[in-house]
């Protein structure tokens, strides 16, 4: 494991008086096997002769070989997907599948230290987040679409409503687990089976939850979980018998995906990238807005789409609000993702570090000031420090682009016209948040955003109930509440 550094906090806030115990969270109990293939018509298959290794980005060290589904693998997914919806699945009253979605919501809860230590030590995050937001998250979305197994028609009142056939779902690796629950749990509430690939970095938390689709019984074929690269992905999208593509990853790929749809009558739903503004008020209460500002950027190393990467602050607070988010800065700790006391952990992969690298390379040769908390990163492992941009303009790419890492541009604004023409100067549309002591402004402004998530006061809140998505290159259709039963329906 990496070493801790809470150096930050030690040199610039107390001397040498504070020291922080480390605080490990053991993973000696959870069983990680070396080799994991595929799981398919509730068979676990071998893993084969194609494979790709799955690492720990916090030391770099390999943990397992996993399969790499080909044409052929997918096909028998998506055929023992067909089969368990021609058979049973379409057939089930939807009382009888709210048991097995329930049942599974409870597997997660039972199995949830083990999942967070896994999901940690595959994906990098800290396990403090794994374990009090990605796992019960999961659980609360199982929990969430079972209930709503059996009143569908009530959702869409006077319409009436069918079930799709196949979906084919495509998942990315910074929240592997969760992700898998919001592709997994209104597909089987609506009636549907499934085909899911996770991403290549973090496929071991899918595997387990095969494991408990295996153990809570479901009909064999309703879930399949494929292994495997990018090409895998276009296979479960490009096959003939799958009805709808379900998607979340970058932009680049979900343009790919909607041409390779189009025409082909599969119904399509996008959750890609983000550039989201948070607008901080002078009239907000700055203590909390520079929390929300950490919770909104720093979270889960920022690998998140409606992460508030971009800052807009109005220019009378903006030395205040600077000062007080630095000072905040430097008591963040990075290292170990299994230390309890992590707030940053490991980037997700040598890749994502290198484009993280770039980006903000890009902002220094542009001109921004760059900043960064004194932190000793450990030598090994994929570390990015905290990182803040100010005297950044509009046109900068740090300002334009997703970045996808614990990096924030800051922009300031003088009106609430400017904040939000400012808010909207930007191809996506998924996430703001806004910081205002008035709730008429929230909502005026809220309003004028071209957003599909718009946070009042706070940021990064997440609801089973509360649908999340985006309007243009952040794609399209809805996930979590009512509305995120709608892709998986045909309503007449
Ligand atoms: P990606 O879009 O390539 O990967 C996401 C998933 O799509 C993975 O499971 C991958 O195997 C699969 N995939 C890749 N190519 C495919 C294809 N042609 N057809 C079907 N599936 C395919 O994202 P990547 O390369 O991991 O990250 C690149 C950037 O994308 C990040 O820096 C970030 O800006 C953004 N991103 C956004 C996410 C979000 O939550 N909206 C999640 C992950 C990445
Ligand atoms: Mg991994």
């Amino acid at each position: 494991m990496g070493k801790k550094s809470s150096k930050s906090v030690r040199d610039l806030l107390f001397g040498d008086l504070w020291e922080y115990a480390t605080a490990p969270q053991s993973s000696d109990f959870v069983d990680i096997k070396d080799s994991y293939g595929h799981y398919i018509g509730g068979e676990f298959v071998d893993i084969g002769e194609e494979t790709f290794t799955t690492s720990n980005p916090a030391t770099e060290e390999p943990i397992a070989e996993v399969a790499l589904g080909d044409e052929a693998t997918v096909d028998k997914a998506v055929k023992a997907a067909r089969k368990a919806y021609d058979k049973t699945w379409s057939k089930m009253p939807g009382r009888e599948r709210a048991k097995y979605i329930y049942r599974i919501a409870r597997m997660i809860q039972e199995k949830s230290r083990n999942l967070a230590v896994v999901e940690s030590i595959d994906g990098g995050k800290p396990i403090k987040e794994s374990r009090d937001i990605d796992i019960p998250l999961a659980a609360a979305h199982f929990f969430y679409y079972a209930g709503w197994a059996d009143k569908l028609d009530y959702a869409f009142p006077g319409a009436s409503v069918n079930s799709l056939g196949v979906a084919g779902q495509i998942i990315p690796w910074n929240f592997p687990l969760l992700m898998a629950a919001w592709k997994i749990a209104p597909a089987l509430a609506t009636g549907n089976t499934v085909v899911i690939k996770p991403a290549e970095t973090t496929p071991l938390t899918a595997m387990m939850l095969a494991e408990i689709i295996d153990e809570a019984g479901l009909p064999p074929g309703v879930v399949n979980i494929v292994n495997g690269m990018g090409e895998t992905g276009a296979a479960i999208v490009n096959h003939d018998d799958v009805d709808k593509v379900a998607f979340t990853g970058s932009t680049q790929v979900g343009k790919i995906i909607q041409r390779a749809v189009a025409g082909t009558g599969k119904k399509l739903t996008l959750e890609l990238g983000g550039k989201g503004a948070n607008i901080i008020f002078d009239d907000a209460p700055i203590d909390q807005a520079v929390e929300g500002i950490v919770n909104g950027i720093f979270f889960n190393q920022g690998h998140v789409c409606c992460a508030g990467s971009r800052l807009l602050v109005q220019e009378n607070i903006h030395d205040e609000v600077i000062e007080k988010l630095k000072r905040r800065m430097s008591t963040l700790v990075v290292g170990d993702p299994l230390d309890k006391n992590t707030d940053i952990g490991a980037i997700n992969s040598r890749e994502q570090l290198e484009r993280i690298t770039t980006l903000v390379d890009a902002g220094v040769d542009e001109g921004a000031e760059m900043f960064q908390p004194r932190c000793s990163l450990p030598d090994t492992g994929y570390f990015f420090a905290p990182t803040i941009f100010t005297d950044v303009t509009p046109s900068h790419r740090i300002a334009q682009e997703e970045i996808f890492g614990p990096v924030l541009s800051v922009l300031t604004f003088r009106t609430p016209d400017e904040a939000v023409k400012k808010a909207n100067n930007t191809p996506y549309g998924l996430a703001c948040g806004v910081w205002s002591d008035k709730g008429s402004k929230l909502f005026r402004i809220a309003g004028a955003l071209e957003s599909g998530v718009i946070w009042g006061n706070t940021y990064n809140k997440f609801d089973p109930g509360s649908p999340f998505g985006g309007y243009k290159e952040s794609g399209f259709g809805r996930e979590g509440g009512a509305h995120g039963l709608l892709p998986y329906l045909e309503v007449r």
